[in-house]
């Protein structure tokens, strides 16, 4: 076979479909039960909505956005989140004006130029939430919370919720002054990406898996210690909003995000049951991004989940997630005074709400036997000469292996049943 899906992308197969519907649907649930709409934005956007939202300097923008002239030379990029394209969407519709809090959830598909590996895909799935002029610390506790009750809802019950506060435009060059003080004459040390952080992003050295680097970074000053007063009381209240949930999360002073436009608090989920890619979401606060957009300060935060590493953890975990139901009844259809019914008795069966499908290879009655099998059909629902004449079907309750006589105008409400 000469053609492969690309590298980096993957065909989620029909048996697989339903597992992955399962896991969206419970996510779509809980995100009713927390008054959160769906929002759908074009798979495309204008180049220039990520490279000045996002942060030039960041590995997403540097290196990974599939971005391509069009005819009329316009640049446009392939999302590479969601985050931005949802606040274009706020400030171009004034979403903001019939509520004082917009939350909007996207199950999207978005696209990275990373190096594949398990877990990590060129087009990858999430499911993000975002809930826009939302200034108050309990929203951190209520998507926090959204999340943990979708983890729930699905079984996943074993990961750890990373905490920080990256502070504001604010404090954060006090603190970005202190660590460059801190790694000063050990910048040698670093790794070549570090080295060029150093420059030009030095928080992002914070988060480097590099031995080397950790060790330079080991007693680094904390960012928490340089937050300003209104970062530091912000922060203070998400955390005794969490705890007056219950829910559990570990301060970790490293977490920095992969994107410019964080403010004040950055959290992240992560397994134990991944490998090296085991954040299965992340988000955080991003009170200026609208601003940037659109003029007005409507401060925000949102998280994005990411669903293929979900279906991985479920995977690996042994967490049983519902496949296929099967089929309600396949008809076994022998000559053509029956096969003409069937294809009335198709259209009937699916129109009172049962799934039906029959033969289309033109199989003997045996071999259309063996395919309600096959179809993991309940019933199969066999016609021939006779059962035209006599207005009947056998139907054959393919577990019990048993088989009664059904009239014709009788089918639809026995089958119903
Ligand atoms: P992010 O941390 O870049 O955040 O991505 C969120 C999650 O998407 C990651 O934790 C991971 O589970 C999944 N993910 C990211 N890249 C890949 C990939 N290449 N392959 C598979 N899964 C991946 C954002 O994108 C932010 N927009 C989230 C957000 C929403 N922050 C505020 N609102």
């Amino acid at each position: 076979m000469e053609y492969k899906a690309p590298r980096g992308t993957r065909d989620i197969l029909p048996i697989d479909t339903p597992k992955w519907q399962w896991v969206e649907e419970k996510f779509r649930k809980v995100c009713k039960l927390y008054d959160f709409y769906e929002i759908r934005t074009p798979t495309f956007e204008h180049t220039e909505l990520f490279t000045r939202n996002l942060g030039d300097l960041t590995d997403v923008v540097s290196k990974e956005m599939y971005t391509f002239e069009t005819r009329g030379d316009r640049s446009l990029t392939l999302r590479p989140e969601g985050t931005a394209p949802a606040m274009r969407a706020y400030c171009e519709h004034n979403l903001g004006d019939a509520k004082p809090v917009v939350k909007m959830y996207y199950i999207a598909r978005l696209f990275r130029y990373e190096r594949p590996q398990a877990g990590r895909y060129r087009e990858h799935t999430q499911l993000g939430i975002e809930a826009v002029g939302a200034e108050d610390p309990a929203m951190e506790a209520e998507i926090i919370s959204l999340a943990s009750e979708f983890f729930k809802s699905i079984g996943i019950v074993d990961y750890t919720l990373k905490l920080n506060s990256i502070g504001c435009p604010k404090c954060r060059p006090g603190y970005r002054q202190a660590l460059l003080d801190y790694v000063g004459g050990r910048v040698g040390e670093l790794c070549e990406s570090c080295a060029a952080r150093y420059e030009q992003n030095p928080l992002r050295m914070l988060d480097c898996k590099n031995p080397g680097c950790k060790a330079v970074l080991a007693g680094a000053p904390k960012l928490t210690d340089y937050l300003c007063e209104d970062c530091k009381e912000h922060f203070e209240k998400v955390k005794k909003y969490l705890d007056a949930l219950g829910i559990a999360y570990v301060l970790d002073p490293n977490l920095v995000r992969g994107f410019d436009y964080y403010t004040k608090t950055a959290f992240e989920f992560v397994s134990g049951a991944l490998g090296a890619q085991n954040a299965i979401g992340g988000g955080g606060r991003y009170d200026n991004m609208v601003e940037e957009i659109g003029g007005k300060h409507v401060p925000s935060i949102g998280f994005g989940l990411g669903l293929d590493r979900l279906m991985l953890t479920l995977e690996s975990m042994g967490i049983d997630v519902p496949g296929d139901t099967g089929l309600d009844v396949f008809v076994v259809a022998m000559g053509d005074k029956a096969r003409e019914y069937s294809v009335k008795l198709l259209r009937d069966l699916r129109a009172a709400g049962i799934s039906a499908d029959g033969d289309y290879t033109g199989r003997s009655m045996k071999a259309q036997m063996k395919l309600a099998g096959k179809y993991n059909a309940r019933y199969a629902l066999i016609i021939g000469d006779n059962e035209i004449d006599a207005g009947e079907a056998a139907v054959k309750d393919m577990a019990a292996s048993e088989q009664t006589n059904v009239k014709f105008e009788d089918l639809v409400s026995f089958l119903g049943k």
